[in-house]
């Protein structure tokens, strides 16, 4: 082990000269951004610039001769990273960078949880402390715009109001251990195709309404200490040196005091970088995933060419001091504190927490017939079938691949909790993807199977056939063109015959269960002759155990979908009116324009009174909830004041369960077009059998506000609104009005 990186400013304090007593940085005791200014004073220009800039795919320098450690970055957002070489993507082949892969953030976000969300936090947070990290490179707020969007998976939803709760614990979770997070990819990556050559056209209030809430609240409820700039374009400047999402939104109205980190190759011109926000620059010389140059290091556009560009006087120091300040304050935030803890990996606990955040966060779509939970009788015998009952989900999607120590299938986790009280016979059904490789980490299952599909779904079939229940464990996978990094999904489709085959297993058995692994909607042309569906997002090291506690009834399901499943792409706002991939231009650049405006998910489908085939918000429990009249404190609210309401729930099953309960509000009348409805706030509550509880909101005026572009600010018109509260988008069980008075 490398002492310098576990005592750096004991080193330090043996190499300084002895200057009779400890200077001001290295004195823990002392504020911050006296200990900043002391290094400011102790740096020389070349120093300073080369803390900028990469020195390694995933390090950057810090500066050896003052003790202020490299600082270190890992992927994020769902495990840590295993180690790569010094300057590629390939593996360093380490024997101890196994990691607990916990779930997908979509998971997290359907679990609408926000103590989860802290657990998942503090638990990832620790395994990057343990390897040494500063950094972990997520979590990932970008809003839900399409279902064709390869990198959904590592994202909260639709909502930006869930998408904002649920990021923050996330983010103090982790950093609880001295470790930052690094919110990404900000702003408008809203999908993968052209995801380097994408200029984003949007209006301010789509932008301030829809895409910018969550990482406002990352920014300044959750703290964030880094943020990542994305690849696309908005207003012809990358996200990674963008004027005014990073000058004057991030930096300058939301006061981030931290650093900005490019995303991997996404900075492309030395003076925008200077000028424009950048602070870190990551990755450049490679696409982010399969091209590379190599030891390119001095020639990204913040090291030689700006420290020429110094060196001759074209350009100034301030926003070189501006940068090393923020990198600073990164530093002494992380590897520069004392006290931070050591951080543990691989523990019972992470794998606990895994499995819990499973468990929140998969969703019950339908259960008809009470078909769920499965109860075995004597002699049962259960059917499991389909590829990825067997596949592993952690490797590949791209840079959120990981190398797990351990990966439950959902076959093994089913043959756990039903070993003793049914027999469990496997089909394969169908073959998809049978490669397991990324960046040279390898699951070494060897899923290679030479029959034809039809001769797949015959077998599967005719063991249907014989069967008490059938679970069919498909969806999507982390390949290319599915939920994978750098590439879109081509349909709302599910791939490789699914389709055929689960129509076939509805006919032969009418007690089918399909479990769909995905990080996106997909089309059930199927639903009506399937009971029981299950959404159960990629999972991680505990996939098949928490599968195996909501199909065995162990733990009552209480996931909420984070976004809308459309019944047909064409249902949904981005390829209805939107544009999607856009128009591409003479210079190569792609145009595309979010046409649909504020009208994302929930908020498209309500104004079109399209019928989703599942709402935003929607999932169902093995108990059932009853909700009572809501009842508001008063009528009226002033422009200073608040309007509490406060609903019963109550549990009239015979099972505990748990309920999220969805506040969204109305604005009756308005000068600009407003959402029918949007969340404004959410309770996940826990409920025995026959238990009541009083749910309560307070709604003030910022929650009935919309952002005016004519005003470039945010208004609350005076006027009547409603309070409806539901247990999802589509289900609202009560509602009250209240005005609100002219100021
Ligand atoms: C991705 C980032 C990731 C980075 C480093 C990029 O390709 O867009 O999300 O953190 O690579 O692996």
């Amino acid at each position: 082990m490398n002492l310098k990186f576990l005592f750096p400013t004991a080193l330090a304090l043996l190499t300084l000269p002895l200057a009779g007593q400890t200077p001001v940085y290295l004195d823990n005791t002392a504020d911050i951004e006296d200990r900043i200014e002391d290094v400011m004073k102790r740096l020389t220009l070349e120093e300073k610039v080369a803390m900028l800039h990469a020195q390694s795919k995933f390090s950057s320098p810090g500066v050896k001769r003052l003790g202020i450690p490299e600082i270190w970055m890992t992927d994020g957002p769902h495990g840590i990273r295993a180690e790569v070489l010094w300057d590629e993507w390939n593996q360093a082949h380490w024997t101890n960078d196994s990691c607990v892969a916990f779930p997908a953030l979509t998971c997290l976000a359907a679990s609408w949880n926000e103590d989860i969300s802290y657990l998942y936090g503090k638990s990832i947070g620790e395994e990057a402390r343990y390897r040494n990290k500063a950094v972990l490179l997520g979590p990932g707020v970008n809003i839900y715009r399409t279902p064709l969007n390869g990198r959904n998976f590592e994202y909260m939803g639709e909502d930006p109001f869930l998408a904002s709760r649920m990021v923050v614990p996330y983010i103090k979770g982790v950093q609880s251990n001295g470790v930052a997070a690094c919110v990404k990819h900000y702003a408008l990556n809203n999908n993968e195709i052209n995801r380097h050559t994408s200029n984003v056209i949007v209006d301010d209030r789509a932008l301030r309404e829809i895409y910018l809430p969550a990482f406002k609240a990352a920014v300044q409820e959750g703290g964030t200490w880094t943020i990542m700039g994305s690849y696309n374009l908005y207003r012809n400047q990358h996200g990674c040196h963008n004027e005014y999402l990073l000058n004057d939104i991030l930096k300058g109205e939301w006061g981030f005091d931290g650093a900005v980190v490019s995303d991997w190759g996404g900075t492309h011109d030395t003076d925008q970088a200077i000028t424009n926000g950048l602070d870190m620059e990551f990755g450049t010389g490679t696409n982010g995933l399969s091209s590379n140059s190599r030891n390119a290091y001095d020639n990204y556009y913040l090291a030689m060419p700006y420290l020429e560009r110094i060196r001759s006087g074209e350009v100034g120091t301030e926003e070189l001091d501006d940068k090393v300040r923020r990198i600073l304050r990164l530093a002494f935030r992380t590897v520069m504190r004392q006290d931070r803890p050591f951080g543990s990996m691989l523990s019972d606990e992470h794998y606990a927490a895994a499995r819990e955040i499973g468990d929140e966060g998969i969703v019950l779509l339908k259960n008809e017939g009470g078909v769920l939970p499965v109860k075995p009788e004597e002699g049962c015998r259960i059917l499991v079938t389909g590829e990825n009952a067997i596949k592993m989900m952690t490797v590949g999607g791209g840079s959120s691949s990981l190398k797990v120590q351990r990966e439950i299938s959902p076959l093994e986790g089913l043959r756990n909790a039903f070993s003793g009280t049914a027999e469990i016979s496997y089909a394969r059904g169908y073959v998809g993807d049978v490669t397991g490789e990324y960046d040279g980490v390898t699951t070494g299952q060897n899923l290679k199977d030479g029959r034809s599909a039809e001769e797949l779904v015959a077998e599967a079939v005719e063991m249907a056939r014989e069967a008490d229940y059938v679970i069919f464990v498909g969806g999507l996978n982390k390949s290319w063109q599915q939920d994978c990094e750098n590439s879109d999904r081509t349909g709302l489709g599910l791939p490789y015959g699914q389709d055929r085959l689960i129509e076939a297993l509805a006919e032969a058995n009418d007690r089918l269960i399909v479990v769909n692994i995905s990080g996106n909607a997909v089309a059930m042309p199927w639903i009506d002759k399937v009971p029981a569906v299950v959404q159960a997002w990629y999972l991680g090291s505990e996939a098949g155990n928490s599968i195996a506690d909501i199909l065995s009834g162990a733990v009552n399901p209480s996931g909420k979908l984070p976004f809308t499943f459309p019944a047909a792409l064409e249902d949904s706002p981005a390829h209805s009116v939107g544009e999607y991939p856009g128009r591409q231009r003479e210079d190569g650049i792609w145009d595309i324009e979010y046409k649909e405006g504020i009208f994302v998910g929930y908020r498209w489908f309500d104004k079109e009174k399209i019928r989703p085939l599942f709402a935003f918000g929607h999932g169902l429990s093995y108990t059932d909830f009853s909700y009572g009249k809501v009842s508001a404190d008063s009528r009226t609210m002033d422009a200073d004041g608040t309007v509490t309401v406060s609903i019963d729930v109550t549990n009239t099953g015979d099972r505990p369960g748990k309920e999220v309960v969805q506040l969204y509000i109305s604005d009756l009348k308005s000068s600009l077009p407003r959402p029918v409805k949007e969340l404004k706030d959410f309770r996940k509550i826990s409920l025995a059998p026959g238990e009541t509880e009083t749910v309560t909101f307070t709604i003030d005026k910022d929650d009935l506000c919309f952002f005016d572009p004519a005003r470039n600010g945010w208004v609350a018109e005076p006027g009547k609104f409603k309070a409806m509260i539901g247990s999802a988008s589509d289900d609202i069980r009560s509602e009250v009005q209240f005005t609100l008075e002219q100021d």
